[in-house]
């Protein structure tokens, strides 16, 4: 990456010979660019887990390529690397609940073992799942650059948007979601400034999209989460778009805790709200928001700022990380395969 920009990072790589797993490490970010090198899937369930890599699709993408490189640590015997490879898919689906994207990306793996003939050795089943592996990240880094001629020309010619949590090149193969769209919008000479939600508790907006859009040269400011209503109040919002976790089949949206007020807010105001996200984010298994896991995180992340307790000791706290939007909010779905009403995509999705 140069330092100007950060529209084709890639966050999440492995290395040309398939043995480890080079991730951006996230929590470094805004203060220093710290990779992290890794090559047995405890460390890459860990880093998943402990938000070193984030974002829907990027997890995903660190999951199918993770296998890969721990794969190298596993039996020479073909049936017990396979056997160690289910298990690396079980670790890592116990990572985080509420991205589909990281279940999609354990699936394809998954699915490339199986078609695996029975008799193959270990070197040549590695290599099909290492094919596997970068087939999904491209496809994935494909969606985004598509969603992003689609939503484009939904942004303002003129004014600013909103936009919650981080959804860029970190969040994903490379690009971005919503920031991807946001980015070819600038891009096409729109003139637009964004305004980031800090989005507490872990600052996914102040630190990484605000990180990125200064690498960029698209103007932003940053406001705390609160800010948001007074300033749709004053005019000073014209339009808002966020990335998805998941999306269920009619049409709700579990997305970064702090999604849905945005939506609450735009619908009030009149002002459009659109959700960005490959078609890999929309899980047809679930029927609606209210069967989404949410994940619970850890206390301390609200308890603490920059490592120093704000709240009285004996004091509870709660962390859900994600809530659901329901349809009838959304505006419009940006994805790879067009732009879809709320009522479009849920009628797709059970025909
Ligand atoms: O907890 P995080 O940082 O992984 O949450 C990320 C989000 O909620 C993003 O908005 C979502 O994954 C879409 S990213 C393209």
């Amino acid at each position: 990456m140069t330092s100007e920009s950060s529209a084709m990072l890639r966050p999440v790589k492995l290395s040309p010979d398939g043995r480890v797993l080079h991730l951006l490490d996230q929590r470094s970010l805004p203060e220093r660019e710290d990779w992290l090198d890794l090559d047995d899937v405890e460390s890459v369930a860990e880093a998943i887990e402990r938000l070193a890599v984030r974002g829907a699709p990027a997890i995903g993408c660190a999951a199918a390529l993770g296998l890969v490189a721990s794969s190298w640590r596993f039996s020479d015997d073909t049936v017990m690397f396979r056997e160690s490879c289910l298990m690396a898919c079980e670790r890592l689906a116990r990572t985080r609940p509420t991205a589909v994207n990281l279940f999609h990306a354990i699936a394809h793996m998954r699915g490339a073992l199986a078609e695996c003939p029975a008799g193959l050795a270990v070197a040549g089943v590695r290599g099909h799942l290492h094919a596997a592996a970068l087939r999904y990240v491209d496809d994935e880094l494909r969606a985004c650059l598509t969603m992003a001629d689609h939503g484009a020309p939904l942004m303002p010619e003129v004014g600013t948007v909103l936009t919650h949590c981080n959804t860029g090149a970190l969040a994903t193969a490379g690009w971005g979601t919503a920031l991807g769209v946001i980015r070819r919008a600038h891009a096409s000479g729109k003139k637009i400034r964004v305004l980031a939600d800090e989005t507490r508790p872990v600052l996914q907006g102040a630190r990484l999209t605000a990180w990125e859009l200064r690498h960029d040269g698209i103007p932003v400011d940053v406001i705390a989460d609160n800010m948001a209503g007074a300033l749709m109040a004053r005019g000073e919002i014209q339009a808002a778009i966020v990335g998805a976790d998941r999306i269920a089949r009619n049409g709700d949206v579990a997305n970064k805790i702090g999604t849905y007020t945005v939506a609450v807010l735009c619908r009030y105001h009149q002002i459009p709200f659109y959700v960005a996200a490959p078609w890999s984010t929309i899980d047809p298994s679930t029927a609606s928001g209210a069967e989404i896991p949410i994940e619970e995180r850890d206390h301390n992340e609200v308890h603490l700022h920059g490592g120093r307790r704000m709240t009285p000791a004996g004091v509870g706290a709660r962390n859900p990380a994600f809530d659901v939007t329901p349809a009838e909010l959304v505006t419009a779905f940006i994805t790879e395969r067009g732009v879809f009403r709320p009522a479009t995509l849920s009628a797709l999705m059970d025909s």
